[in-house]
């Protein structure tokens, strides 16, 4: 079978969730597996004042880091009713979930590579609203950079 491992690339938007009905279908079907990767985007803090957020006094740090658990808990969150949903309508679907911190385009890149997937699948557009853009940032990077094939889901 051709597309023996999917990747499924979700942050939670209506988009990405078309994506998982396309992957879980398709991994279905195939008698495949469903990697659902989730990525958690990294809070940063610019050093230099004229930057904007360095000018906070530098104790604020705390707040960034309380900032990103609740970015954690947040995708974390979505990320479990998604695989829900999933073991509700795919029973016999194999399905495994990866919650990573990082560059979403990056990680999504590399966690294809290294679990040897034979499909990325991810949506057009994501959380990030619409820019103009017919891909958002995330799936044209993917598609760019990633030597396996990419179902963009419109
Ligand atoms: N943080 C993320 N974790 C996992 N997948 C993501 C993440 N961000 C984006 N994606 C994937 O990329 C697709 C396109 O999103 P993106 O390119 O970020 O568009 P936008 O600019 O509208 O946010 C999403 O539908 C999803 O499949
Ligand atoms: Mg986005």
């Amino acid at each position: 079978m051709l597309f023996k491992k999917i990747l499924v690339a979700y942050d939670g938007s209506e988009q990405a969730k078309r994506a998982i009905d396309y992957a879980a279908d398709m991994a279905n079907t195939c008698g495949g597996f469903l990697v659902v990767l989730t990525v958690v985007p990294r809070v940063t803090i610019p050093v230099f004042p004229e930057e904007g957020y360095g000018a906070a006094p530098l104790t604020n740090a705390q707040d960034f880091g309380d900032y990103q658990e609740k970015m954690r808990a947040m995708y974390q969150m979505s990320q479990t009713e998604v695989m829900k949903d999933i073991a509700e309508n795919f029973p016999k679907l194999k399905a495994e979930a990866i919650l990573l911190e990082g560059r979403p385009s990056a990680t999504i890149v590399e966690q294809a590579e290294k679990n040897g997937v034979d499909l990325i699948v991810m949506g057009s557009r994501g959380i990030g609203g619409i820019t103009g853009w017919i891909l958002g940032s995330t799936s044209r990077r993917v598609v760019e950079s990633c030597t396996k094939p990419v179902l963009v889901i419109k």
